[in-house]
């Protein structure tokens, strides 16, 4: 595996003083973490790259840390070293580290029946509760949001005949083929890069626009080829991009006049309130996709259907196929996943919690612009609900090119580093935290003094 070498002009950031900067992290996070490094090189024998799986190396600094336990926003690595969890797994744990009301449920749960094939109560306590946040009315159950994502899509292209699905550029759907495609300087679809082999080139599978740009998209509608638009309705995984004020309600109006199925992604932006970025500004989706953190750690992942949507499917899939038609897994909708989504939605990610995780949010994004206003860093901070991110230029993006244009792998790592050796940890891909509702306001506190001494350092 590769790395880039150093922080492009546009962070404002002195490569070399970045370069000494990093040399010094680095030895204290080799000096502070023998327990940690004996248990990866252990590792080392017989895990590919060291890890469970490969994304797990990217992680900042010579090898991960491990944890030994994570209760609520807080864990333990093996050096028994505490960390404020702002990471909380890249979304899986938002609702905090085994919830107590979550583990009780799937401790009884356990000792009931793990997976049988057969439905258990829960489903329908978790669909209806879907249901009230997300406003479509049917719903059904996956091991992971990809599944989700993958079962709209063969969905989508079954009830409308059409073959392609719509992507925004710089979008992240999970490991699903069809969403790993990017413009080129052309404005032509090709493979993501680091898209690793992909079946066919996307081109053929996939439409590609950019977030933001209307025209764009009426364009790529009025083909008459598009089964599905598939996106979030915030950008989160090329740091965070807004929509400009119109763009939802025309992706809506576009999508409904070319008889496109408007597919919302939701794991992420699920951070922008108990029903997602659907809820909060009252978005009208064909189809809304979850997962993640609603099992509360445990494997689950769910998508809900208009009354209409899914009556077409309930009309065009033959019972006697149901099984093999490439919608499915045998765990999926199982007893366990159901009983931790049912719990966590109903008693650990409630109205209240995210009324209380987003005013942490609100504290950590005004912590980060002091130290951005007091240093003069080029830098921004936005925020969605309880997620909130900093990146490095000096006003938000519009889309995810732009985005990616001022991303810099080098500076992520180094102010990564910085931070895990102070205790914090951010997630891998880019500058994002998420509050959760075990966080405090002295773990947001924590993190802003790290990030103004981190700040300092580089810009003094
Ligand atoms: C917006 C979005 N959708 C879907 C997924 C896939 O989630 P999972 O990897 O849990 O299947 C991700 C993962 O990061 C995501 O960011």
């Amino acid at each position: 595996m590769t790395t880039s070498a150093a922080a492009h002009a546009g962070t404002g950031v002195d490569p070399a003083r970045l370069e000494r900067l990093h040399a010094r992290e680095v030895e204290r996070f080799v000096a502070e973490r023998p327990a940690s490094r004996a248990l990866h090189e252990q590792a080392a024998e017989h895990l590919l790259g060291g890890v469970p799986m490969s994304w797990m190396a990217k992680w900042p600094g010579p090898f991960p840390v491990y944890v030994d336990r994570a209760e609520g926003a807080h864990f333990t690595c093996a050096d028994g070293i505490d960390h404020v969890d702002l990471c909380l797994g890249d979304t899986g744990a938002m609702c905090g580290h085994s919830p107590e009301p979550t583990v009780r449920r799937v401790r009884d749960q356990v000792g009931r029946g793990i997976t049988a094939m057969l439905p258990t109560a829960d489903g329908a306590v978790a669909a209806e509760e879907l249901t009230r946040r997300f406003g479509v009315p049917s719903w059904q159950f996956t091991l992971s949001a990809t599944d989700a994502n993958r079962h709209l899509i063969r969905y989508a292209r079954h009830v409308t005949g059409r073959r392609k699905v719509l992507v925004v550029d710089w979008c992240y759907h999970g490991t699903v083929d069809e969403t790993f495609a990017t413009l080129d300087d052309t404005g032509a679809v090709v493979p993501r890069r680091g898209n690793i082999g992909p079946p066919i080139p996307p081109s053929e599978t996939t439409v590609v626009v950019p977030f933001n740009d209307v025209p764009a998209l009426e364009a790529a509608l009025a083909t008459g080829d598009v089964a599905c638009a598939l996106l979030e309705p915030v950008m989160t995984n090329i740091g965070i991009v807004l929509p400009e004020d119109g763009y939802l309600d025309a992706l809506r109006r576009l999508t409904r006049q070319h008889g496109t199925v408007l597919v919302l992604d939701e794991t992420h932006t699920l951070c922008a309130g108990p029903g997602g970025c659907t809820g909060a500004w009252g978005l009208e989706p064909d189809a809304v996709v979850v997962g993640k953190t609603i099992g509360g750690g445990i494997p689950a992942g769910a998508f809900g259907m208009s009354e209409q949507l899914a009556d077409r499917m309930r009309r065009s899939v033959e019972l006697e196929d149901i099984d093999v038609g490439g919608i499915g897994g045998t765990l999926a909708g199982n007893a366990l996943s159901l009983a931790a989504v049912a719990t966590t939605l109903t008693e650990v990610l409630t109205d209240e919690a995210f009324a209380r995780m987003t005013a942490l949010a609100e504290r950590w994004t005004a912590g980060v612009q002091g130290v951005l206003d007091a240093t003069g860093a080029p830098w921004h901070v936005t925020r969605l609900g309880c997620r909130a991110e900093y990146a490095f230029s000096p006003t938000p993006p519009r889309d995810g090119a732009e985005a990616a244009a001022a991303d810099d792998f080098a500076l992520q790592q180094y102010l990564h580093l910085h931070a895990l050796n102070r205790g914090l940890l951010l997630t891998p891909f880019h500058n994002m935290a998420l509050m959760s509702p075990a966080t405090t306001e002295s773990d947001v506190d924590r993190h802003t003094d790290a990030f103004a001494e981190c700040a300092t350092e580089l810009f003094a």
